[in-house]
């Protein structure tokens, strides 16, 4: 049953078809999106033969996969925002397009002509605008496992679209899945891009060397499905935010198209994760309204998800999340670091050599049955730099959670779990470590994992 709640009216995206009008057309340096041509894009694809063909044959393949993977609902009649111009100085126009409307296209902030590469060996030189020969394998590497990641969630989140609280919430679902399937779409612009140009140079008539179905059928990273609404919520302010961080680093890259693609995708993500932090914001809200009047019992029963299930979910997800940075310490990515492929968050903002060739980072790790901290060469701890960022940001929406709690004059926190905690990756994954960090026994374990992680049945009551 799909239902507007009169605060989600205010929310601009949901229009009805007679409200929807262009936009003003806004002013400054702008890169018009061409809507003309069979891939909406700004890259002046039409001017590049050989590769429009390759996207082109690329498309149907893609269009099957939405078809048989994307949303199982009818997707007719929801407005979704679609970009109609990319303009320089971090912003771009949207609007609005129904979904049965919505063109998967090629969106790239718009090129800064002084752009230098800001870390590295490569430090003070001119971005590239094609890629290095002798970084070409590495680079397509970063690509495509970015681009693995993009469909894993469109998938997982198919049937969701049934069980929608409100048309607001369904609106906001299918957003999130048009824009993972256009990452994905991104993703596959830069490695046709890539071998294209090479096919260029050697002058071969064929560029299409991407097998059609990598991307759209084989075996996920994560492929479990999306079961209920809170997982959802809990994916998007989690999950899309592994996505940002990872983006992030590839924002800073030597390779201007990479950088500049990844810039616009950022702004996409930006919704994701609000979707995110207002979905649980709003669960938590209803049950602490719920609990302040009925303490101590049990919170199912009168139709919220208990505060201790809430927290079970954000356990889980977080900790999976964490993983996806992978090991703390890594030679790759120092080397991909080295070389300009990919820097850190935020990179132009760091005051140091931007070359790490001194600096040292602080890893923790379980020795003799102790967490302990070790100083490490900074070049090989960048995942963990990177997630170090990542935890303090995940701390925002958190905080902003319990808010909710203290102004309904609870005394109950949620906390995010100890880095550690039910990890399958890096220092920790060897270890069982409790939420507030301390290292057990398997049976310590065993004991308390239903405390802390969401049960089966604690899945089947939230669905319900
Ligand atoms: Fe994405
Ligand atoms: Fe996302």
């Amino acid at each position: 049953m799909l239902s507007t709640s009169p605060r989600h009216q205010e929310d601009s995206h949901v229009r009805s078809r007679r409200t929807h009008r262009a936009a003003p057309t806004p002013t400054g340096p702008l890169s018009k999106i061409d809507y003309s041509e069979r891939i909406p894009n700004n890259v002046n694809l039409a001017g590049d033969r050989r590769l429009q063909r390759a996207l082109e044959s690329w498309q149907p393949k893609f269009l099957d996969w939405w078809k048989t993977l994307g949303p199982s609902l009818p997707t007719r009649d929801v407005y979704l925002r679609t970009a109609v111009a990319v303009g320089r100085d971090g912003w771009a126009h949207f609007d609005h397009v129904p979904m049965e409307e919505y063109r998967w296209g090629i969106f790239l902030a718009e090129q800064d002509p002084d752009r230098k590469v800001a870390f590295g060996k490569h430090k003070g030189e001119p971005a590239w605008q094609e890629v290095p020969g002798e970084y070409r394998a590495e680079l397509m590497r970063l690509i495509t496992v970015q681009g693995d990641t993009e469909p894993a969630s469109v998938e997982q989140q198919r049937i969701l679209g049934n069980t929608a609280p409100s048309l607001y919430d369904l609106r906001n679902l299918f957003q999130v899945n048009v824009e993972e399937g256009r990452h994905l779409w991104a993703m596959v612009y830069l490695l046709q891009a890539t071998l294209a140009a090479r096919a260029a140079r050697r002058q071969s008539s064929s560029s299409s060397e991407i097998p059609a179905t990598r991307f759209t059928s084989h075996p996920r990273r994560f492929n479990e499905a999306t079961t209920d609404w809170l997982q959802f919520f809990m994916f998007t302010y989690f999950t899309d935010r592994d996505g940002k961080y990872q983006l992030g680093t590839l924002k800073e890259s030597a390779f201007d198209p990479l950088a500049r693609t990844c810039e616009f995708m950022l702004k996409e993500e930006a919704h994701h994760m609000f979707v995110g932090t207002t979905g649980v914001q709003r669960t938590v809200e209803r049950t602490a309204q719920v609990m302040s009047e009925h303490a101590g019992q049990d919170g199912f029963e009168h139709g919220v998800i208990p505060l201790d299930v809430i927290q079970k979910y954000l356990n889980f997800q977080y900790s999976v999340s964490m993983d996806l940075f992978g090991s703390e310490q890594s030679t790759n990515v120092a080397a991909y670091y080295t070389g300009g492929l990919k820097g850190r968050w935020q990179e132009t903002r760091r005051k140091d050599d931007h070359e790490l060739k001194e600096a040292t980072y602080s890893v923790r790790l379980v020795k003799d049955g102790k967490i302990v901290e070790e100083t490490v060469p900074a070049l090989t701890a960048l995942n963990l730099d990177l997630r170090d960022e990542y935890v303090a940001d995940c701390e925002n929406g958190v905080r902003r959670w319990n808010q909710e709690l203290e102004d309904a004059g609870l005394s109950e926190r949620l906390t995010l779990p100890h880095e550690g905690f039910n990890r399958k990756v890096g220092n920790f994954s060897s270890h069982r470590i409790s939420p507030d960090g301390r290292v057990l026994t398997e049976s310590d374990w065993a004991e308390n994992e239903s405390n802390w992680l969401p049960t089966d049945s604690d899945r089947e009551r939230v669905a319900a």
